[in-house]
């Protein structure tokens, strides 16, 4: 019987804290648009909800996502997204889109969304894209890449926190439109984290990590890390 109880109760807890740990929940209403809550005073794991009497449906809607991004970054991409700060009826759906746009040999350089799995089609262009597995367990095996070339039409997906990339291989520009299973995946572009940070990252950290000379560090921590 008090084992019962007991299980019961660890039972309970266990519930009790997932909800509160949770992100992106399951919604509680049929919709919470966000608010800017800059100016609250209280800090929330998502936005505050919008009073319902005043949503109306231009909270739900977004336009513009038929314009190409500006693609003279370094990079030669743009991502032009659609998360909750965006667009607030996302609140708490759990959902989020981007459009990207890639010049000639334009980049999405190598990111992680620490909050989403992603699901992307190529509308136009070739892209060459993939992603690359976590840290073996086995330490025989390497981290894995799986890459592959994709065309019109064809659909990748690339798994949560996971290293993955885009690379514009045809001759023109390319078009790909994703999905998110977040309302703010986060973005996480490798280089611009490593050599971009402010304040800079120690360079005998970075130096020691990708088996370069210092020199190389001070140079790559030297030049600008723009977002795309
Ligand atoms: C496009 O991006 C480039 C480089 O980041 C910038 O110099 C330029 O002003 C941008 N153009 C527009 C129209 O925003």
């Amino acid at each position: 019987m008090l084992g019962n109880c007991f299980t019961l109760f660890m039972a309970t807890m266990a519930v009790i804290c997932s909800v509160g740990s949770a992100y992106d929940p399951d919604p509680l209403q049929d919709f919470c648009v966000a608010v800017d809550d800059s100016k609250a005073a209280v800090f929330v794991n998502g936005k505050i909800c919008k009073d319902p009497k005043f949503v109306t449906p231009n909270d739900f809607s977004i336009s513009g996502l038929n314009r190409v991004g500006n693609i003279s970054s370094l990079v030669g991409s743009a991502v032009t997204k659609v998360f909750v700060d965006q667009l607030p009826g996302l609140n708490t759906l759990g959902i989020s889109l981007v459009r990207i746009d890639y010049a000639p040999y334009g980049l999405n350089p190598p990111h992680i969304h620490p909050r989403a799995s992603e699901i992307l089609v190529v509308m136009e262009g070739t892209l060459y894209a993939g992603f690359i597995t976590s840290n073996p367990q086995n330490p025989n095996m390497r981290n894995k890449l799986f890459a592959k070339i994709l065309h019109p039409g064809d659909v990748y997906v690339f798994p949560k926190g996971l290293i993955h990339f885009q690379y514009n291989v045809g001759k023109g520009n390319a078009v790909a439109f994703a999905s998110l299973n977040s309302q703010d995946p986060g973005i996480i572009t490798l280089a611009n984290a490593l050599f971009g940070s402010e304040p800079p990252l120690n360079s005998d950290v970075l130096a020691k990590a990708f088996h370069l000379d210092k020199k190389i560090i001070k140079y790559l921590q030297s030049v600008p890390w723009m977002q795309n």
